[in-house]
């Protein structure tokens, strides 16, 4: 399944290399899709480290599939949060569908290894994550784009996707990475009954679900069709990405794998996540911890959205436009008439890292874009309206 010599199958990602350049003191870098660094939970983890380690099986090795009380609290949450979505069904999801992962990543490239074989076709929206494309690239898979619009994908262009039978869509229809939008109902509807008229089996990543800051949560493509989608889920954005915790959720009818197959390919990867990660994870998912945690991460991100939004209006007014995320931690923002890869070289020069739009398009070195992604949950506020007025500097002097 696998080439030799993967190296030429991925690019480098062009975040990291950002980021990597972005770590000079003066650098105001609205760049990576880093969380805020104060949000972190590090009391909490501090405290209940010492509890943890007075059971030393925390340090020794476990299971494959992961701490059975963390694969309950997901299966619950996912079960309890169905019950609470307007137009949804509820879900009946058990310990068994649920697979600890080194996060959303793992999660994606186990499913690609587990179900793809070369030549196979998976659709994406593009724009698209690029570690996504990463995943299906090192997969040798042939990615087919369907263009995003501001209510989900184009659900032309995804019929006639759909006609050329691929094997997987991947879909992320909360608070997209890297524009923010979010599925309408009608479109995640509709995307689900083309998925069952055309057999496709879906990957649903959604690691920004539970980061909303307004209008109503909508129902996952899970919740829609449990048994036609691989339902992906991330810690790293609301307890820390350095645990490199997250899950992956499939119905034993998904696609040709159920998750019993796709445990194995994670055995044979690292055998499985790491247990001390997980207890100090299930520490910070207590109650009334949690939800409190939550509501504090998001009433600070609400405010560097807002933040970003005034800065934008107040000093590039109708030079840009931008629809307003409702949740997430991006704003995809268009600059008129002006290629995304110029500003973000120019940026860079003027101490404000930021990613060119060309990035996230599959074979990106020859999209031409006038889009920019700028992320709002790193920075400070200060920082966020200061980076503002250096980037208005770059755009006004072309
Ligand atoms: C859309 C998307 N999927 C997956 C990931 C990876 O998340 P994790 O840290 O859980 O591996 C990211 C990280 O930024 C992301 O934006």
């Amino acid at each position: 399944m696998r080439n030799s010599q993967p190296k030429h199958l991925v690019q480098p990602s062009y975040i990291r290399e950002i980021l990597h350049a972005a770590t000079s003191p003066e650098m105001i870098s609205l760049a990576g899709g880093l969380p805020a660094t104060s949000s972190f939970p590090t009391e909490r983890m501090r405290e209940a480290v010492s509890v943890i380690l007075d059971d030393p099986t925390a340090l020794q090795y476990s299971t494959t599939e992961g701490e059975p009380e963390l694969r309950r609290w997901i299966a619950e949450s996912l079960n309890s949060e169905s019950l609470n979505t307007e137009s949804s069904t509820p879900t009946h999801t058990d310990i068994n569908q649920i697979l600890i992962t080194n996060g959303a990543q793992q999660a994606m490239d186990l499913v690609a290894r587990t179900l793809l074989k070369a030549g196979d076709k998976v659709v994406v929206e593009a724009p698209a994550y690029p570690g996504a494309l990463q995943v299906f690239n090192l997969a040798r898979a042939n990615i087919i784009p369907v263009d995003q619009e501001s209510a989900g994908p184009n659900l032309k262009q995804l019929e006639a996707a759909f006609r050329q039978q691929p094997k997987l869509f991947y879909a992320m229809p909360d608070f997209h990475n890297p524009t923010g939008c979010c599925w309408s109902v009608s479109v995640r509807r509709e995307v689900i009954s083309l998925a069952k008229k055309y057999q496709v089996t879906i990957i649903e990543d959604a690691p920004y679900r539970a980061l909303r800051y307004s209008g109503e949560t909508l129902p996952s493509l899970y919740q829609l069709s449990p048994e036609g989608v691989f339902h992906i889920g991330s810690f790293s954005k609301v307890a820390a990405p350095g645990l490199r915790l997250g899950y992956l959720c499939a119905d034993s009818k998904v696609g040709e794998s159920a998750i019993s197959d796709i445990t194995v390919v994670k055995q044979t990867t690292d055998l499985h996540s790491s247990t001390f990660c997980q207890r100090l994870l299930l520490a910070c998912l207590q109650e009334p911890f949690h939800t409190e945690h939550l509501l504090m991460v998001r009433q600070d991100y609400r405010h560097r959205r807002d933040t970003l939004a005034k800065a934008l209006t107040d000093q590039l007014g109708d030079q840009v436009s931008f629809a307003m995320p409702e949740g997430g931690m991006f704003l995809w923002l268009g600059v008129n008439n002006i290629d995304s890869d110029l500003i973000a070289a120019r940026a860079l020069d003027n101490n404000i890292a930021i990613v060119p739009g060309s990035v996230f398009y599959p074979g990106h070195h020859s999209k031409k874009t006038n889009k920019i992604r700028l992320n709002f949950s790193h920075a400070t506020p200060a920082l966020l309206t200061e980076g503002i007025k250096r980037l208005a500097g770059v755009i006004k002097g072309f």
